[in-house]
């Protein structure tokens, strides 16, 4: 595919971190043009001050249309309950050679398949704004063949993606999608800790941060499994085998698992409703 232009159905969040990640990289064949819609007027206003760059153009309401029967590639990024209703009112822009790469929780490739049959869904998360996000992505069989290196191609700047049966996108949901927010759960219990023990604010929060990105760093340059990693910080009778003794004991390791879990399932509830 040359000259292509990507319309981006629904620029929020999820949307403007895929599209940043697009302009912030270079690769081959790039998209002359990306057209980012909204629903209203005032969300477009402010999202031209977030995102600007000479390929972008931007769209509300009825020009979704136009948008929409200009576009090669749709990103859907609208909330998983919307879909019908956009679908509704795009569906005469639309023809069955665009590819749909949908960025939404739960909806299943045989349900996008309303908009094409060439439907790569994707799940990222808010990383993806700062370029150090995780996709995962599958495929309808349509698109497999004639559009895999194109959406990794597009999907990869996000940090880093992975193609994935359909059958594992929720776990990956939850434990792409959600997880974010777990870690943040962590993050702020460990400020807490620190904080506890007269350690200021700012200062507990800047050393959790930091724990944690280096720590998944290091996980994935040793590529290690992580129960090595963390034996080898285990000084017999120190203050790590005793901390993460306490952590065994109130239960943390099947509270995250149980946690990773219950977000795929209501993730899987989010299709055929
Ligand atoms: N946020 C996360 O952490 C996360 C993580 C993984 C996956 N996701 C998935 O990403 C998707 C988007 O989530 P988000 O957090 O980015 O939501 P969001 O910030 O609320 O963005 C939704 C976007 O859809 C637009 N929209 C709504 N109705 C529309 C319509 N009829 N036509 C065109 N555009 C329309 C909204 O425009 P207006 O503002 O003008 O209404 C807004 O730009 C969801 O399906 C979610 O499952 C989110």
């Amino acid at each position: 595919m040359e000259n292509y232009t990507i319309t981006v159905l629904g620029c929020g969040v999820m949307g403007t971190a895929v599209t940043s990640a697009i302009l912030n990289s270079q690769f081959q064949p790039y998209p002359s043009k990306i057209i980012c819609c909204n629903s209203n007027e005032k969300s477009s206003q402010a999202l031209r001050s977030k995102l600007s760059h000479e390929i972008i153009e931007y769209s509300y309401g009825e020009q979704n249309k136009e948008a929409v029967k200009k576009a090669d590639i749709i990103i859907l990024g609208c909330k998983p309950f919307m879909y019908k209703d956009v679908y509704n009112e795009v569906k005469d822009s639309l023809n069955k050679d665009q590819l749909l790469i949908s960025l939404l929780a739960g909806i299943t490739i045989e349900e996008l398949s309303i908009f094409t049959p060439n439907v790569a869904k994707v799940m990222t998360n808010t990383p993806a704004q700062f370029g150090c996000g995780m996709a995962t992505v599958a495929f309808s069989p349509e698109a497999e063949g004639k559009y895999e290196d194109l959406v990794m191609k597009l999907i990869n700047p996000v940090g880093k993606a992975i193609k994935i049966p359909e059958k594992n996108m929720d776990a990956a949901t939850a434990l792409v999608g959600s997880a974010p927010a777990f870690c943040l759960l962590m993050m702020e219990a460990m400020i807490d800790g620190g904080v506890r023990m007269g350690i200021p604010f700012e200062v507990a929060k800047q050393c959790a941060a930091k724990v944690m990105e280096g720590t998944g760093k290091m996980a994935v340059e040793t590529n290690e499994h992580p129960a090595v990693l963390k034996s080898k910080v285990c000084t017999p009778g120190g203050t790590t085998i005793g901390g993460l003794l306490k952590l065994e004991d109130s239960g943390v390791r099947g509270s995250i698992a149980r946690a990773i879990e219950e977000a795929a399932n209501i993730s899987k509830s989010f299709s055929k409703k």
